[in-house]
Parts: structure tokens; sequence; C-alpha cells
């Protein structure tokens, strides 16, 4: 699958830091049974490249990726444990090399146009806008619409229940990725079926 096709799936990508193992499948599942198959499994936990592999390997319907991807290396490690996509919050020349040697499907992040322009001249169409919130959020996706036609974006960082709907009416928003569909309190708590309830409204989204 290639990176539209994967952003496609749904409207809302979830972005994951997963503490412990033990959480990663059920976690997934709830997801996936609320709506939500396109999972971020950020790369910032100790236990991160794991809770992907099981993801991966456990979940029927779950297309798992890694985010915060900052390097080759993050990048190898994300493929070897069975990321089928990844995402990280900017990007640079090397990186960007990486991923296209490696024909990777891939959401660079971008904050500025001129990122977004120099993303665009290696062959990227569709970009993380990160922090989407903090660095102009509606307003920026609009103000670009035009000068940036061709390009699309995936707003993260910030974006809630309340707030996803707006990003998602702009015509270039593919999909938006945020924390709210699995808060911290009820990953810890262990309460999927809250979760999966979360992912079913973010999914019932358009
Ligand atoms: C992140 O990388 O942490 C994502 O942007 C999630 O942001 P959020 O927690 O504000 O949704």
């Amino acid at each position: 699958m290639d990176i539209a096709t994967i952003v496609a799936l749904a409207p809302v990508v979830p972005v994951l830091t997963v503490e412990k193992v033990a959480d990663a499948v059920p976690l997934a599942r709830a997801l996936v049974r609320g709506g939500l198959p396109v999972l971020e499994v950020t790369l910032r936990t100790e236990v991160a490249l794991e809770a992907l592999a099981v993801m991966a390997r456990d979940v029927p319907g779950a297309v798992v990726g890694a985010g915060t991807v900052l390097d080759e290396g993050q990048l190898r490690a994300a493929r070897d444990a069975g990321a089928q996509f990844g995402v990280s919050p900017g990007c640079t020349p090397a990186l960007a090399a990486a991923v296209r040697a490696a024909k990777f499907p891939f959401l660079p992040g971008v904050q500025t146009v001129s990122e977004a322009m120099t993303r665009a001249e290696q062959g990227f169409r569709l970009l993380k806008f990160f922090p989407a919130e903090q660095a102009g959020g509606i307003g920026w996706l609009k103000a670009v619409a035009a000068p940036l036609a061709g390009l699309r974006f995936c707003p993260t960082g910030g974006v809630n229940a309340e707030t996803a709907p707006a990003y998602l009416a702009l015509p270039n928003v593919a999909c938006v990725g945020g924390s709210w569909v699995a808060p911290k309190a009820a990953v810890e708590g262990g309460d999927w079926t809250a979760i999966e309830k979360l992912a079913a409204a973010a999914a019932a989204l358009k």
C-alpha cells in the first residue's frame, strides 16, 4: 500500500505512545474494532518497536506504522519490526533520501511553506503538518491551499475530537492525527471499551 492508500483508510490516525508491550494488542484491537485501522506507534518508549511488531503480527486489519522517525537508523528498525509506513515530526535531507531509496510509505513532517516545497521537490505529495495547532492550524492550511496546490496534509498536534471536523472539511487535508482517541488514563486502566467508543466517534468523522 502506498501512503495515499493508507491515509484514505480512515479520517483519523491514532498517535500511540505505548509504555507496556502487554497493552499493545488490546489497544490496537480496540481501535480497529472502533473503525480506525491505521495506527501510528511513536518510537518514544523502550518498548515501541516491540509494541509495533506485535500489533502488526497479531491484530488483523491493523495497518501499523512508526511515528517520531528521526533518522535512517530508526527508519530501518521500524521497517524491520514490521511497520507498513512511517511518520516524522520534521525531516532532514538524509531521512528524505533514505525514505525515497527504500520506497517506504512515509509522511514527512513540515511546519513551513519552504519545508513543504522542499519535500515536494523530493517527490512527497502527502505531508504531516506538525505541530498543527501551534503552527497556525486551520488558517495555515487554508492559506497554503492555493500556492501549494497538489499537496495534502495530515495535521497532527493539538487536534482533538472538537477541532478534527473543521480540519477534515478542508480539501487539502487527507486525514488528521492525534492521541485523543487513546487517552493515557484509559490505556493505563485497560479501559478498551472506552477507547473503542472514542475510535468509533472518530471514525464517523468526515
Ligand atoms: C505527537 O507526535 O505527539 C502527535 O502530534 C500527537 O499530538 P497530540 O497528543 O497533540 O494529539
